[in-house]
């Protein structure tokens, strides 16, 4: 891969750095379709928890590459927004958590792979914004779908319309950002974060994802029934008697995603 690499962590944390540092990490097909096949090789693999990040300071994705998309058909556009559906699924489908950290510019379809993760850290020089309209298209990787249902539609639509930057602090204000932390400083926030999740019990902390994912897709009736559900199988797992076990015995847990 020419544009992305994975570094797996020791404690089972795989980081995905996007880096093509020349054009701000802009999301051509390419890069795109690298940014998928990793993470389908990482949901095969299975790590504890997955950070996606830039390269360098100044950007995690300034958005989609727009001297590619100046190029495209109406069908090229289209096969563009489906293969970065399908990379993003991979991101908040997976009942891997997916945590971005986001370390300057978050636009357009950079603030859409940052959506698509299950949490956002921020360092406090990150910018959000969804500037496609003032290039007139939408944001087409997921965009007009999850800024609603994460931040509610009044905002995002606003955002959305206006293609206006945001600044870290106002994106945490708005629900877009989990916390906000000094420059430089988002990858090790994250993976702080990730070390908190790993060091839990693996396989409850993804149906915990899957189903909490459930909440927003399903009525309440039907999402309950799936937790319990959820909440019935995880009783046959070797890690849930070792962790009650070891809350009894008053020791550490030691879960081995069983
Ligand atoms: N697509 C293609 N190339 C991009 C890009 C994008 N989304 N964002 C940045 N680049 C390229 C620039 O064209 C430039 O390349 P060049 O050196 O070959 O000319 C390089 O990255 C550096 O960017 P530059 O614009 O010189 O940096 P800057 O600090 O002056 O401005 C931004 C930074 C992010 C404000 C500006 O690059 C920008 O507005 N980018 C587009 C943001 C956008 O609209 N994204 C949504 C697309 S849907």
């Amino acid at each position: 891969m020419d544009f992305v690499r994975v570094d797996l962590e020791e404690n089972g944390v795989a980081v995905l750095t996007i880096d093509r540092q020349e054009k701000l990490n802009a999301l051509d097909p390419q890069v795109v379709e690298e940014i998928g096949q990793a993470l389908l090789e990482l949901e095969i693999e299975g790590p504890r928890a997955i950070i996606v990040t830039g390269a360098g300071e100044r950007a995690f994705v300034a958005g989609a590459d727009i001297s590619a998309m100046h190029a495209m058909d109406a069908m090229d556009a289209k096969r563009f927004s489906e293969i970065g559906h399908a990379a993003m699924a991979l991101l908040d489908r997976s009942p891997i958590p997916t945590i971005a950290a986001v370390n300057g510019f978050a636009l357009g379809g950079g603030a859409e792979v940052a959506l698509a993760c299950d949490i956002r850290v921020a360092s406090e020089n990150a910018l959000f914004g969804f500037p496609e309209v003032s290039l007139g298209i939408l944001p087409g990787m997921g965009g007009t779908q999850r800024l609603p249902r994460l931040i509610g539609p009044a905002v995002a639509k606003e955002l959305i319309f206006t293609g206006r930057r945001i600044d870290a602090g106002e994106a945490q204000r708005i629900g877009l950002v989990n916390r906000v932390v000094a420059q430089g400083e988002a990858l090790n926030a994250a993976k702080e974060l990730a070390a908190e999740i790993s060091a839990n019990g693996p396989i409850a902390v993804r149906h915990a994802k899957t189903a909490a994912n459930r909440s927003l897709d399903v009525d309440l009736i039907s999402g309950l029934e799936y937790e319990a559900d959820q909440f019935a199988l995880l009783f046959a797992t070797a890690d849930a008697k070792e962790g009650m076990g070891a809350f009894i015995e008053k020791r550490k847990p030691r879960f081995e995603g069983r």
